[in-house]
């Protein structure tokens, strides 16, 4: 039976990078930020609940997606925050648990910062080293009960659970290895703590959301080029401002994605943020051949948005993405890989070994997913090569590993496969996009 066409306009949830940063840098404000069109993911729960115990005032409109999209925020300057009580729980989220110890590292008091399974097992040495460096006393600890036979794990030194005892912090200069946005925000936070200046470094352009918010809120900073970014000591709080969040190019992507692929399909995807830094889905698509247009571009304060227009314009043609692309669509390659096993010729990815430390070994995971779906594919350390089809038979089991993107990823592709999937669960899309199943039946009616 032929899948039914996506049809009609959505607003993806609000961009989820966008709004930890949002609910975080509220922080350094004096007064009540409000954060409009907040993501209600799970994972900015995280965040919100992390700053809550930190004493932060956070006040939601109710919401039944679980976190409200209008959010406020009360702080008088980062003096607003105090020890906690409890181990701050950053859930699955990398970003909550990395921008915290940035932002934790100057404070003078202790925290300890933890996360489940998946983000136990994600490195941390990457903001660890640098904050240890500038002055932060990082310890890594043990974990009680979690050994094989429920004994106390040892502690592994660069992975959570960790505690951050704020330090005097001196500025330093960072070269980063990883084109990492995160480490970059973390470095920066602390760095507003810090004597002196504190530059970082990146190996290649990434998102620019921390850039653009410093600006929107009169955090000062220095920039060279589009890869080096500096700051010293805030000393006088800037007063808190609005912020609106656009949608998320990452969630916009399934969808788009999903429009390229069956037949007949017309969507409009409003108030997308088209952040420099997050474009390589969009451009993938549309080096393949993918009808997508770009209407009434306009910004969301200092965040250029746009309403995207997808129509289905027959099979996509094959593209390579390569090392220097990849941070801009780091999290979109599960989804692209999809569009790939479709493709007429080859779809290559190169330079992707970040992909193995995310909520998931996601190179792993997608690769053999799709391959036992019937794609052809031939797995690298670095990335995959796949010949693509011009079908795929389905029937197989979906291994999400409980990472959101896999499971949106197999939902989709469950449109497209002959015979239906065994997707291991969907409970983990709430992670990044609460009601997607829901908005997804909308526009497959
Ligand atoms: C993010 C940056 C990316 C991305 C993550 C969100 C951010 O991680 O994968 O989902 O908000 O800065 P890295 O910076 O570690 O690549």
């Amino acid at each position: 039976m032929k899948p039914k066409p996506l049809r009609g306009t959505v607003s993806v949830p609000g961009d989820k990078s966008i709004s930890h940063r949002a609910l975080i840098f509220s922080t350094l404000l004096e007064g009540t930020t409000e954060v409009k069109n907040c993501s209600q993911a799970v994972d900015c729960q995280s965040t919100a609940e992390c700053l809550s115990a930190l004493g932060i005032g956070i006040t939601e409109e109710t919401s039944a997606l679980g976190m409200a999209k209008n959010v406020s925020v009360h702080s008088e300057g980062l003096s607003s925050l105090k020890m906690s009580s409890v181990p701050l729980f950053a859930g699955n989220s990398g970003t909550t648990i990395r921008l915290l110890s940035g932002l934790l590292a100057g404070r003078p008091f202790e925290s300890v910062l933890d996360g489940d399974n998946s983000l136990r097992k994600r490195p941390m040495k990457r903001v660890t080293e640098p904050l240890a460096t500038m002055g932060a006393g990082i310890e890594y600890l043990a974990v009680a009960g979690s050994g094989n036979n429920g004994e106390t794990r040892p502690q592994t030194p660069g992975y959570a659970p960790f505690s951050i005892r704020g330090g005097k912090l001196t500025g330093q200069n960072f070269y980063l290895k990883v084109a990492s946005a995160q480490v970059e925000t973390a470095i920066l936070l602390a760095g507003l703590q810090a004597e002196g200046t504190t530059t970082v470094n990146l190996p290649s352009a990434v998102r620019d959301h921390t850039r653009r918010m410093f600006e929107h809120l009169h955090v000062p900073f220095s920039q060279t080029g589009d890869r080096t970014m500096s700051v010293k000591r805030l000393t006088t709080p800037p007063k808190a401002k609005p912020i609106y969040v656009p949608a998320d190019m990452s969630s916009a992507a399934f969808f788009m994605v999903a429009a390229c692929l069956v037949e007949a399909s017309d969507l409009l995807l409003t108030d997308v943020g088209m952040n420099p830094g997050r474009l390589l889905a969009l451009e993938v698509l549309q080096s393949m051949g993918a009808a997508i247009s770009i209407e009434n571009p306009r910004h969301f304060g200092l965040e250029p948005v746009a309403d995207l227009r997808i129509k289905y314009a027959g099979r996509l043609k094959g593209t390579s993405i390569s090392a220097k692309e990849i941070a801009r669509g780091i999290d979109e390659i599960p989804i692209l890989a999809l569009a790939g096993a479709l493709c007429q010729g080859e779809f290559a990815v190169s330079g992707a070994e970040e992909l193995r430390h995310k909520e998931s070994d996601r190179l792993e995971a997608i690769t053999e997913n799709l391959q036992a779906a019937g794609a052809e594919i031939l797995v690298k350390q670095d990335g995959f090569v796949i010949q693509g089809k011009s079908s795929l038979a389905g029937g197989s089991r979906w291994k999400t590993h409980e990472d959101h993107r896999l499971a949106m990823t197999g939902l989709i592709a469950n449109l497209v496969c002959q015979d239906k999937l065994a997707i291991e669960e969907t409970e983990s899309v709430k992670i990044s996009y609460p009601g997607f199943a829901v908005d997804l039946a909308h526009l497959c009616q």
